[in-house]
């Protein structure tokens, strides 16, 4: 395996995900019944922002970096940057938290959380991040997914992250996807996928669309090459959320204006043909 998610870490698609990863976390603690996380893709937990190569300009200074800079005013977005500034207290920005490390931070004594992750050494990084906290699994994410899946909880959030370094990958995501939503219905279901060929993020999308209940936000540049797009697959969104991630979207649209005079990014609900969903995706039934 070559994914490395050190050269990621903190881009406008870690942003994103973690950025929703964060409003659902915190709409699950709005009730006081334990909610159980499962990180299928989990990485190494931490990543150390000083060590990247200078040339071209790491991936984070057009992403979390931005953030960082400005102070966002908007509740959700100063909350993220307010959990990432826990690695960073000196004020200088050089750790950026993965979603394992978010996850166990908005967590309260009696919710459980499992992370997979397939590399060892990246699970062994991961360990020592999470410090004593248990359920820390070496294994292939997909299969746990389906073993550790409904959790006794009956309440709760799986999130999926594969690289999509193999062919394989969307097909397992879309299979295991779609028997995870059948075993564990009531759950909230977050999967994240790459805008880089139009065709083949829309062929998946089409595939996703058979779950039910399912939603994609996806948050485009207007223009671009490379990874120019992020993507969320919903499943089982909670009221509110929608209404949380609009309000941000603004400021985040604002902020995130590149090059100059663009008109910045878009993000969109959309169903899996592409339709946009005006404002609202598919909510919990
Ligand atoms: C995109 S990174 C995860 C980033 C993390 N979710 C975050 O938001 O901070 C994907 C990770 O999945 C791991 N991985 C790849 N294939 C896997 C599999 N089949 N099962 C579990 N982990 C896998 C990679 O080693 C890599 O660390």
């Amino acid at each position: 395996m070559n994914y490395d998610h050190r050269f990621h870490a903190g881009n406008f698609a870690d942003v994103h995900k973690h950025l929703v990863l964060i409003a659902l976390l915190e709409r699950l603690s709005e009730k006081p019944t334990p909610w159980f996380y499962l990180d299928t893709h989990a990485g190494s937990g931490l990543y150390d922002l000083d060590r990247l190569p200078q040339d071209p300009p790491p991936e984070f200074r057009r992403g979390f970096e931005i953030l960082w800079q400005n102070s966002p005013a908007d509740p959700l977005l100063a909350r993220y940057r307010a959990l990432v500034a826990q690695d960073n207290p000196s004020g200088t920005l050089r750790w950026y938290p993965g979603s394992p490390l978010l996850a166990h931070r908005l967590a309260r004594s009696n919710d459980r959380l499992a992370f997979v992750e397939a590399v060892p050494q990246r699970q062994a990084e991961l360990k020592r991040h999470l410090g004593r906290r248990p359920g820390v699994h070496c294994r292939d994410g997909f299969e746990a997914l389906l073993a550790l899946t409904p959790p006794p909880e009956g309440r709760g959030l799986v999130f999926l992250d594969p690289p999509y370094e193999q062919v394989s990958e969307a097909d397992r995501l879309v299979e295991t996807l779609s028997r995870a939503c059948t075993r564990f219905p009531q759950g909230i279901f977050l999967a994240w996928y790459p805008w880089v060929d139009t065709d083949w993020t829309n062929g998946l999308k089409r595939r996703l669309d058979r779950i039910p209940r399912i939603s994609f936000l996806d948050w485009w540049r207007p223009r671009g090459n490379g990874l120019w797009g992020s993507g969320l697959a919903l499943v089982n969104v909670p009221y509110g959320i929608p209404e949380r991630l609009e309000r941000l979207a603004p400021e985040l649209s604002s902020l995130f204006r590149d090059p100059p005079g663009s008109t910045g990014w878009r993000t969109t609900w959309t169903s899996g043909d592409g339709r946009e969903l005006p404002g609202r995706p598919r909510l919990r039934g």
